[in-house]
């Protein structure tokens, strides 16, 4: 592979801000990639739309990133992931495209001796039953414990990350996956690693969380280098795209990249 196609950016996207936790265990696993981020944040939510819907828009979305002459898709949404995936690979001819869903079920399916997994998700990611049928198909022998949650997502945005309110509601969500005695918990949705202290304490030491944005960061690595298509040297360039800019989008942003965000482009769409 040519040093120019190695030289193109990878395309992460998600439906809003979410994804930048995808995008910062890039950053950090990747320090030499241009990255391009598309976050559909004039639509967001997308855990509560319908299959019809989300497909549509990621189709948008994937045709976008592709005229920016990505040499890699990553579906940061675990919801697009979830029941999207199939467009973006038609779309991408080619194209590598990895997600959230494919590199959580197998670091879960590894890091699960018990062979009892908990998935935590948004409602649309949760009634797709992708994760657990993922886990399947890696070892038929794993039991697959799922239960969205809904109200995450809001109160991350709030950044109520240590609040006795999202304590209360985890607590709540995370009860009858915690029956279940599983050994990892899958952290299926953009916005739960921002929880993952909190998380940690309701779930108990003993149960491995899984983070998708960190594994999808490391499956990212071992494709571009088994593609030829890693950068070897170099400054990184990233640029942000989004569907709109709301009013605490900085703040926000930030909060999930770990770091200043810098300009944010709008599309015209
Ligand atoms: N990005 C979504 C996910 O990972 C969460 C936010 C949304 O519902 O759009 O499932």
């Amino acid at each position: 592979m040519s040093a120019a196609a190695a030289s193109r950016p990878i395309g992460v996207f998600d439906s809003g801000v979410g994804g930048l936790t995808v995008v910062r265990a890039l950053m950090e696993r990747l320090p030499l990639e241009d990255i391009v981020y598309f976050g559909d944040t004039a639509r967001v939510p997308y855990g509560v739309k319908s299959v019809a819907t989300i497909e549509h828009f990621t189709a948008q979305i994937t045709e976008f990133l592709l005229q920016r002459d990505v040499k890699m898709l990553i579906i940061a949404c675990n919801t697009m992931a979830a029941v999207a995936a199939e467009v973006v690979h038609r779309l991408a001819a080619g194209i590598p495209v990895l997600d959230v869903i494919e590199a959580g079920a197998r670091a879960a399916v590894a890091a699960s001796p018990g062979r009892r997994i908990g998935v935590i998700g948004t409602p649309t990611t949760i009634n797709s039953n992708a994760y657990a049928r993922r886990m399947h198909e890696l070892d038929p022998t794993v039991r697959v414990y799922s239960q969205a949650c809904p109200l995450f997502v809001p109160l991350v945005e709030e950044g109520w990350l240590e609040h006795e309110v999202t304590r209360l509601t985890a607590q709540e969500y995370l009860r009858p996956v915690l029956a279940e005695e599983v050994d990892s918990l899958v952290l299926g949705c953009t916005h739960y690693p921002l929880l993952k202290p909190l998380l940690r304490d309701v779930a108990g030491l003993h149960v491995r969380l899984i983070d998708s944005a960190l594994t999808t960061a490391e499956f990212a690595a071992e494709r571009l280098q088994q593609a030829g298509l890693a950068r070897t040297g170099g400054v990184a360039d990233y640029r942000f795209v989004v569907s709109d800019v709301p009013l605490r989008f900085q703040t926000i942003g930030e909060r999930f990249l770990g770091r200043s965000l810098g300009t944010v482009e709008k599309v015209d769409w």
